[in-house]
């Protein structure tokens, strides 16, 4: 990459090798009462780091940070430096306005720095400024046909995979991108209701953004610079952040089975929680989430999130009950914290509602923010109401204290229409899932529902930004509807494979007892499917078509695949040389039934054993909407070939 001043502007532009990825490029950012302009560079420190780091929990145990470094002071009317960090797959820069005085009011007004892509290239997108909090389908076409989209924004040409994302979104407010010209486009800052972008006080730095690249779209899911990017755990011994796999009161409601609103449908009813409890227990499962365990559902709920409490338990829930009863038999409970958006409700009661899980042995908190993405209200100094973006710095710094507040208290979160995530698990640990992109919950009651397409987009667009908490597992497809475009659209082998391919430290098993009761030769793959990992490799994928993860776990010397693919069924040859060479597996394969079909038989599925090596090929052949998951357990070394 390389940085340049031409006609008052700041450019970078950055190359692979000798294919131009980034054209001259304005770097900066417009503050308010200040002159963008700047004529020189005026200095150039260069650095270097190569370290390893490890993961308390993630989808990596270690982590090299291999990079160099140039920090570029920029002069003229206008001064600041700008950070670039060039790694072997990609590149993250961040302004660092340190000549802003101490004690000085900032308004940033909006961002300069641009992406012009040389060369032709297709777009993996969602747009920008949506109203449903992220949660779109993808859509995927020539990048000039892209209007504006949020971040990751992935792009494509043959042999070349790029993606624009950003790094430590802190005190800052999100950027999505906006098509400003030919292959061209400028980072767009979401607003406060003032107008502003970015209020900060004296020198400021900003989050970093990031251009992933690579060769394969598995690539790009295996970058890591979003985390190197990030500063390291702030929070100690985290040894109380536990990944874990959890079954809820949650899918039923959602197909509307039971409430929850109090009632006699009422979900979150002590009674109810304990036979949770009792099917985690005889299974494994750590946890039991419960929703609508508190005061505040009754009526519309997403109309009047200010009477929430999240202190007081609905008549029905006895809450030092069922954690006394969870803790008898090794389960707990997950909390959930569902605000409408109604942050100052919410903040209000913050402390005393996670003391209060504290003080229940509750580990973990599943916070929503059910609202419009562009209308969480806000007090105005004048009393009026102001309405804040779901990616504006007002709620970038909601969730942060949010985040903080749950460290306090010990307990971590698992965060519902979020903010992206931009790596801050690393610094935050207890921050350890989010949603983010359309989840299971659309399978349930979308129109339509996520088309099988979707989770074949998700590993190379969504995922780059983090984890998902994506509530796999639905193992009754249909759920009574008749439609595929109103049910699950995918086999039961790929929601199986789900646990693989999207990675969380908090995985759901999504679907009610009864169901996975009725087929438990497949639910055991659910029980033995880790969810911290030692190492993952993202194989041989096409967007859109087909993705193929493999993981091993942390604890032990076993392998986990995932394979999901779109409508059109397909057999993939899988080389299975990520495995250790010189040991023998039993590889437990979940895989579709030949009749299988997401539309005529979801639920068709058979499960095969084969003993394997490094050195095998597997094929496996995947149904329309269909997938495979994948054990392998080490059972014996190989005997050392004859020498000749
Ligand atoms: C939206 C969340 O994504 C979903 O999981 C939850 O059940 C509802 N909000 C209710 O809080
Ligand atoms: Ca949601």
């Amino acid at each position: 990459m390389c940085a340049s001043v031409a006609n008052g502007h700041a450019y970078y532009e950055l190359r692979r090798g000798h294919e131009v990825l980034v054209l001259p490029s304005e770097l900066g950012l417009d503050l308010q009462g200040e002159s963008t302009s700047v004529d020189r560079i005026e200095r150039v420190v260069r650095g270097s780091t190569d370290v390893r780091w490890e993961q308390p929990w993630g989808e990596q145990r270690v982590v090299r940070d291999r990079h160099r470094e140039m920090r570029v002071s920029f002069a003229g009317i206008a001064a600041y430096d700008v950070i670039f960090r060039l790694f072997d797959d990609g590149l993250g820069f961040r302004y660092d306005y340190r000549a802003v005085k101490p004690g000085q009011p900032v308004a940033v007004m909006d961002e300069r720095t641009e992406f012009r892509f040389g060369g032709s290239w297709k777009a993996w997108w969602q747009e920008a400024n949506g109203t449903e909090n992220l949660e779109h389908l993808y859509s995927h076409g020539p990048l000039d046909g892209v209007g504006s989209a949020e971040t990751p924004f992935t792009i494509e040409r043959p042999g070349s995979y790029v993606s624009v994302h950003e790094a430590a979104l802190v005190d800052f407010s999100k950027f999505t991108l906006e098509h400003v010209g030919p292959q061209a486009f400028r980072a767009h800052l979401y607003r406060w209701s003032d107008g502003v972008a970015v209020h900060r006080t004296g020198p400021f730095t900003t989050p970093w953004r990031t251009i992933t690249v690579g060769a394969t779209p598995g690539a790009l899911a295996d970058s890591r610079i979003e985390l190197n990017l990030n500063e390291p755990n702030s929070l100690g011994d985290v040894s109380w952040v536990k990944p874990m796999k959890y079954v809820g009161v949650w899918w039923e409601m959602h197909l509307g089975k039971s409430t929850w609103s109090t009632g006699p449908q009422h979900g979150a009813t002590t009674a109810n929680v304990k036979r949770y409890m009792d099917f985690a227990a005889k299974y494994g499962f750590g946890g039991v989430l419960v929703e609508g365990w508190n005061r505040g559902w009754d009526g519309d709920w997403t109309s009047h999130g200010d009477e929430f409490s999240f202190t007081q338990p609905a008549a029905d829930f006895d809450l030092a009950a069922v954690t006394a009863y969870g803790h008898s038999k090794g389960v707990e409970l997950i909390g959930h914290h569902e605000t409408a958006g109604m942050t100052e409700n919410y903040g209000r009661q913050i402390d005393a509602a996670m003391a209060l899980y504290r003080r229940y042995g509750v580990p973990a908190v599943k916070t929503g923010y059910v609202r419009k993405g562009h209308q969480y209200p806000r007090t105005l100094a004048d009393g009026s109401i102001g309405n804040e973006w779901y990616g504006g710095q007002y709620m970038v710094n909601f969730h942060q204290q949010v985040v903080e507040a749950a460290a306090r208290h010990g307990l971590a979160v698992d965060e519902h229409e979020p903010v992206p995530d931009t790596g801050l698990r690393r610094t935050w640990p207890n921050l350890l899932s989010r949603e983010g992109q359309r989840g299971q919950e659309y399978n349930a009651w979308g129109t339509p529902t996520n088309p099988p397409a979707h989770v074949t987009i998700l590993p190379f667009t969504r995922m780059l930004a983090g984890p998902f908490d994506y509530t796999p597992g639905i193992f009754d497809i249909e759920h009574g509807k008749t439609d595929v475009n109103r049910r699950v659209q995918s086999t039961l082998a790929q929601q199986l494979a789900l646990y693989v391919l999207i990675y969380s430290p908090v995985q759901m098993a999504a679907d009610l007892p009864e169901n996975y009761e009725a087929h438990l030769d497949a639910f055991q793959f659910i029980r033995d499917v880790p969810v911290d990992w030692e190492e993952t490799r993202t194989l041989p994928s096409v967007i859109g078509e087909y993705a193929v993860v493999a993981r091993r776990e942390r604890a032990g010397s076993g392998w986990f695949l995932g394979a999901a693919t779109n409508e059109n069924g397909r057999t993939l040859s899988v080389a299975l040389d990520f495995l250790e060479s010189g040991t023998r597996y039993e590889a437990t394969m979940y895989l579709d039934a030949d009749d299988a079909d997401f539309r005529t038989n979801p639920t068709g599925y058979r499960i095969e054993h084969r003993a394997v090596t490094s050195g095998d090929v597997l094929s496996l052949k995947l149904a329309p909407g269909g997938g495979a998951a994948v054990r392998f357990t080490a059972v014996a070394q190989t005997p050392p070939r004859p020498s000749s």
